[in-house]
């Protein structure tokens, strides 16, 4: 299977598939936004350990830099939804910016 074209998405959503996202759910958390990533243009990717296990699952969207913990794939249907609106900042779980 070849790598996906990124430079064709406007999006790189990366899903951590790290042990511990694993555990919690991060692979339900994949399938989801694999199944809806169409609608905001993203292509998914998935990420290694992103050093934020305590919060996990953790996704990544950008450009928008928006870094989301405690994910589900209903929260993946609020992000995608929100994010349609341009509402990155509102996505449930954001993490704040870390200094
Ligand atoms: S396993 Fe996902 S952030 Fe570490």
């Amino acid at each position: 299977m070849s790598a996906p074209d990124v430079s064709r998405f406007r999006r790189r959503v990366l899903v951590c598939q790290g042990e511990i996202c694993r555990a919690r759910g991060a692979g339900a958390v994949l399938a989801a936004w694999l199944r809806r990533a169409a609608a905001v243009d993203a292509v998914v990717l998935r990420s290694g350990c992103l050093a934020l296990c305590r919060l996990g699952p953790v996704v990544v969207v950008y450009p928008e830099g928006a870094w989301l913990g405690g994910q589900t794939p209903r929260r993946v249907a609020e992000t995608v939804r929100l994010g349609r609106a341009g509402h990155w900042d509102m996505c449930p779980g954001l993490i704040p910016a870390i200094e």
